[in-house]
């Protein structure tokens, strides 16, 4: 069953349709005038980061994406972006990337993966990113973690996200790094992977099995996380600083899945799996060849809901007064 669900995801890689994505929001000529004019965005390629680089390039700044692989067609036609193929991980080749730049902005991160992927890419590399900055002399850092990232948290996800961020904290009071940490919940948007998914879902099979069906989440839009960024970006005083990137509806995942059900006109009945078919189904699409869709771990995330905790500053403080709601960008279907 598992290896049937990503044989179909694979075959259908394309979003649902919900057309175009607008993250558009008017956008403040003042905050344009203290952008930093020259960013590298470590991660610009994936989702979240081709809307980041849309919006620097709509502004008038120079950006530069790296990649693993080219072509990164998300983001090479963008006016003043340049792609290059680099090796992130290589401290030599970061520090190259980092000459001339006046501000870093890193959404690298992998949702599945063995604790040493997860050291690498969530603890090491932001590491290493702190070090090149202090030799390429960059004195700004905007760095994507994720909402729930504790050192105590349940998944190794969270876990090392928890550590990336303390290694970032104590490089940036050490070298003098302003640096700003944004914690998203998970993020929506016409083209993402989550509401997609689950609508893509429904329109194949008849009822949806759902592991961690009463996790709570507080989605927030793409395009609020994007203006959060460049904000953070245009406001130093914005440094030093954890934000909690949440939109204003708090939703239990089975009540997110019906209403993905209900943008495309296909609401299948839910199955709330009990704990132990939740990690057995979680467990056979590890096992399944292809892309991981949900892992164990992303199930022990589920544990916690991922919603604001109230401690942090939140979007409000990064220009982004009233969140987009769901239903605006996903709109049900008539009939549904
Ligand atoms: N999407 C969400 O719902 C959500 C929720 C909470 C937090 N976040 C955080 O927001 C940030 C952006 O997320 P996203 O959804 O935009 O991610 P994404 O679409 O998966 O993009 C990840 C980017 O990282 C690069 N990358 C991945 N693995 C890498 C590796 N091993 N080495 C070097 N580069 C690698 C990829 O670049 P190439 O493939 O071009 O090399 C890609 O551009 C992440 O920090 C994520 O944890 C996202």
């Amino acid at each position: 069953m598992a290896a049937v669900v990503k044989s179909f995801i694979a075959k259908n890689s394309n979003r649902v349709g919900f057309g175009k994505a607008t993250w558009e929001r008017p956008y403040s000529s003042a905050m344009n005038s203290s952008l930093p004019q020259k960013i590298l965005v470590l991660g610009g390629s994936g989702f979240v980061g081709h809307h980041v680089c849309a919006l620097l390039s709509q502004q008038g700044c120079q950006v530069t994406v790296p990649t693993r692989r080219l072509p990164a067609r998300s983001v090479q036609m963008l006016p003043g972006v340049s792609v290059v193929k680099a090796n992130i991980h290589n401290a030599v080749a970061l520090r190259q990337l980092m000459q001339g730049h006046d501000a870093v902005v890193n959404l690298v991160a992998i949702l599945h993966g063995s604790a040493a992927e997860f050291e690498a890419v969530h603890v090491r590399l932001p590491s290493l990113i702190a070090q090149a900055c202090e030799q390429a002399g960059v004195k700004r850092l905007v760095h994507i973690s994720a909402l729930g990232a504790e050192v105590d948290a349940p998944s190794l996800y969270q876990r090392s996200k928890a550590r990336g961020e303390h290694i970032l904290r104590e490089a940036a009071q050490r070298d003098g790094l302003a640096l700003t940490l944004l914690r998203p919940s998970v993020i929506f948007g016409a083209d993402d992977a989550f509401i997609n998914l689950f609508a893509r879902l429904q329109k194949i099979f008849p009822i949806m099995p759902l592991a961690g069906a009463t996790a709570k989440f507080q989605p927030v839009w793409v395009g609020d996380v994007v203006q959060a960024i460049a904000y953070a970006l245009a406001h130093r005083q914005t440094a030093g600083q954890v934000y909690e990137a949440c939109g204003s509806e708090v939703f239990k995942l089975q009540e997110l899945v019906q209403l993905a059900g209900r943008f495309v006109g296909h609401e299948r009945r839910i199955l709330p799996l009990p704990t132990a078919a939740a990690y057995l189904q979680a467990l056979m699409m590890e096992l399944a060849p292809g892309p991981t869709l949900m892992s164990r771990d992303n199930l022990a995330s589920m544990e916690v809901d991922n919603i604001a905790s109230g401690q942090c500053a939140g979007l409000d403080n990064l220009g982004v007064a009233k969140p987009k709601h769901l239903g605006d960008v996903f709109p049900a279907q008539r009939g549904a």
